[in-house]
């Protein structure tokens, strides 16, 4: 080799090392979310909230680079989602675990959270145990007892004495499903009726049958956000369980905003429960779906965006107290108790359960300029995971 083409290859082996060792130095957050498959929706629109966040607040803290590294797990299929937080890990050496659309996927990783020491922030899946699974998890979405028991008591405050559940077979429905039964109770109301319908690829009709038959006041619905949601709300109309005077009331999970424009004028007068909704009356919501308009001009934003930038603003700010090598255990004792303004609202981190601390508000569907938007006129303020009241 000639002499220069030996301080060539020296420059170039330097300029490389440099890279690497930047690359190295990179705070690094692996996100496990569903971006394929039924359910991509959930993910698609985490992300979308991660991205928005890194985009307002810049993509470094202090001098170090933000490294976004991202596995899609296909959505309710945990052994991808484990394989996935394994490599993100291992492989990947990632300083921060988050993302998480769905409970099974949640479950999985939250060993491996432990095992590795590293910081995990759930972004949407509401199974109340999750935070149980690991003491490295922090949840910035919601649970869904805090949304259910407060439409149960709306319920029973509403004239609603016979209510007829249906819930999706797995975590959050079985949640949803126990808190509604408690909590409607306890407020002296009468379960008519309570069926669990499979999560994947439902067939709703005959369960709107068998409530249509059996006549309640109202019909409780919790399903993922998606598409389930504007089936479903066709079915119920389609069937006329609205004239025979049966209500549908839900999480807000089937009112999302990207799926309002699907379901059209149906969803008009639909009462949810929920944390988020795109016209929620705050400066913060204002500047955020401004932010989020520009840089996403035909979408809307929903409670999964939000999960995802509240997580991102969890780990900027913790990350900018301790410092980007502090360990595991550093950041999760600077995560509890830390409270911040949301879009959706005043949030903070329970310091006993590192579970989020939130208000839930019940909404009504009505059309606003043109537009489908959940309509907050009540709220439960501050209100903390009732699903871990012994
Ligand atoms: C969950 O799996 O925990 C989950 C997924 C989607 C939702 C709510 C909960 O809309």
């Amino acid at each position: 080799m000639s002499i220069s083409r030996k301080l060539l290859a020296a420059v170039l082996a330097t300029g490389l090392a440099g890279a690497a060792q930047a690359a190295e130095d990179n705070i690094k957050i692996g996100l496990v979310l569903p971006l394929s498959g039924p359910f991509s929706t959930v993910g698609k629109q985490i992300l979308d909230g991660v991205n928005l966040y890194v985009e307002r607040y810049g993509d470094a803290i202090g001098d170090r680079k933000v490294e976004l590294v991202i596995r899609d797990d296909t959505g309710i299929a945990p052994d991808i989602s484990k394989r996935a937080a394994q490599e993100l890990v291992v492989q990947e050496k990632v300083d921060v675990l988050a993302g998480f659309g769905f409970t099974p996927s949640a479950f999985a990783v939250a060993p491996l959270a432990t095992s590795a020491k590293k910081p995990m922030i759930v972004m949407n899946a509401a199974t109340s145990s999750i935070t149980e699974r690991s003491p490295y998890i922090v949840r910035t979405s919601s649970t869904m007892g805090q949304f259910t028991a407060p439409m149960a008591i709306w319920a029973a405050n509403n004239g609603m004495k016979k209510v007829y559940t249906l819930v999706a077979d797995y975590g959050p429905g079985h949640d949803s499903e126990a808190q509604f039964l408690k909590t409607f109770a306890q407020e002296g109301g009468t379960i008519v009726g309570s069926v669990r319908m499979p999560v994947q690829n439902p067939d709703f009709s005959p369960f709107l049958q068998r409530v249509k038959d059996e006549k309640p006041d109202a019909v409780f619905l919790f399903v993922p956000a998606g598409e389930q949601g504007v089936s479903f709300i066709k079915g119920y109309r389609e069937r006329g369980l609205d004239k025979e005077g049966i209500q549908l009331i839900s999480t807000g999970d089937i009112t999302t905003e990207d799926q309002l424009s699907a379901v059209g004028d149906r969803a008009l007068g639909l009462i949810t429960s929920f944390t988020y909704s795109e016209a929620h009356d705050s400066k913060v919501n204002k500047e955020f779906t401004e932010a989020y308009y520009k840089k996403f001009p035909n979408q809307r934003p929903t409670f999964l965006t939000v999960g995802g930038y509240d997580g991102m603003h969890l780990i900027y700010e913790v990350l900018k107290k301790i410092g980007a090598d502090a360990s595991g255990d550093d950041f999760i004792a600077a995560a509890k108790g830390m409270a911040w303004e949301s879009p959706r609202g005043p949030i903070s981190i329970d310091p006993e359960t590192r579970d989020i601390i939130q208000n839930v508000y019940i909404r009504k569907v009505e059309k606003v300029d043109g537009r489908l938007q959940n309509i907050e006129f009540d709220h439960v303020a501050a209100f903390k995971d009732p699903g871990k009241e012994k």
